[in-house]
């Protein structure tokens, strides 16, 4: 007779292996927006996010991904309301930090050093007339007023060439790049400050699927990298399943499925997981080969689109 280990892992952890060091726990999260009537837009999810691993979080649109990601990061506002549950980032450090608990000057620090946020859209939301390079040293003069213009330009070209766009981007506006390139330069902004957790909505909708690869390869090398977590969200679940490490299913507000992405694509166990997959047809090749092919269709530039 053996007894299960299982049982004794949080809410939340299905599929996590066995050395997995929590990063992130959200506990039993539901928000509503209090218009009439209530939108219940999540509820009562729990899921736990391990030291760099990706999890991807897929459901069609309107089922709460979007709400539950800035529920992770205290960014709700009116009419958007907690309910209920408790979010704790595991620092590095070795504190726990109760995020739902923070306001103010304590959230502002913990944002974008801790936990950052590609937003969905976010590439269209860059500041037509600011320069990139000022728009990073935004990040850094809230957030490391200490930082010398040198060491400020120095770190710029730095992130830049991370995300693969040449430095001598710093001084472009938004409208002189691609939409590529814009989006990875929102990718640079969200590792500005080296994030332990970094929160993608839809980071890739918006693009052709080739620009669309190179930009996830970028996200796994720099994963492989840095070390940071991923929680990736995209209404896209074959993409998720090549990526992910695990995948949360969201279906009306509700997770109705939590796995490794090996057991959610091998043997779904939500009735709407099957449908999800069967509404991809092409789901033909072995996991990670999507963003594997084209691998070799790159130039050399140093610059991708
Ligand atoms: N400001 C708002 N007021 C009322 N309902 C909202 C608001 N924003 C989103 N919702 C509703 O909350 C639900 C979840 O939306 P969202 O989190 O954006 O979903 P997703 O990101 O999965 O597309 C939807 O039913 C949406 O209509
Ligand atoms: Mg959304």
């Amino acid at each position: 007779m053996s007894t299960s280990t299982v049982s004794a892992r949080p809410a939340g952890d299905a599929g996590a292996g066995p050395g997995a060091i929590p990063v992130l726990t959200a506990s039993n999260i539901s928000i509503e927006y209090q218009v009439t009537p209530v939108v219940q837009a999540v509820k009562d999810v729990s899921l736990t996010l391990h030291r760099g691993e990706i999890l991807g979080l897929a459901g069609e649109s309107g089922c709460g991904k979007t709400t539950l990601a800035y529920g992770l990061n205290q960014l709700l506002k009116p009419p958007a309301l907690r309910t209920s549950g408790e979010i704790v980032l595991h620092d590095k450090d070795g504190h726990d930090i109760d995020v739902a608990a923070l306001s103010g000057n304590a959230l502002r620090a913990f944002r974008w050093d801790k936990v950052s946020m590609v937003f969905q859209g976010a590439m269209n939301a860059l500041n037509p007339v600011i320069s990139i390079k000022a728009q990073l040293f935004d990040v850094f003069d809230t957030h490391r007023p200490g930082m010398s213009r040198k060491e400020k330009t120095q770190r710029s070209r730095e992130l830049l060439e991370l995300v693969g766009v040449d430095p001598k981007r710093l001084d472009s506006y938004a409208h002189e790049l691609s939409g590529g390139m814009r989006q990875r330069v929102m990718i640079a902004m969200a590792l500005a400050l080296n994030p332990q957790v970094m929160i993608m909505d839809e980071p890739t909708t918006a693009l052709d699927v080739v620009v669309q690869r190179g930009i996830l390869r970028e996200i796994m090398r720099l994963r492989e990298q840095l070390g940071f977590a991923v929680i990736f969200i995209t209404h896209d679940l074959p993409m998720l399943l090549e990526i992910s490490d695990r995948i949360a299913v969201m279906l009306q507000g509700e997770i109705v499925e939590l796995n490794s992405a090996e057991a959610i694509y091998a043997a779904p166990a939500h009735e709407y997981t099957r449908k999800l997959l069967a509404s991809f047809p092409s789901l033909t090749g072995e996991r990670g080969a999507f963003v594997r092919a084209g691998g070799d269709t790159e130039d050399n530039t140093g610059e991708v689109a």
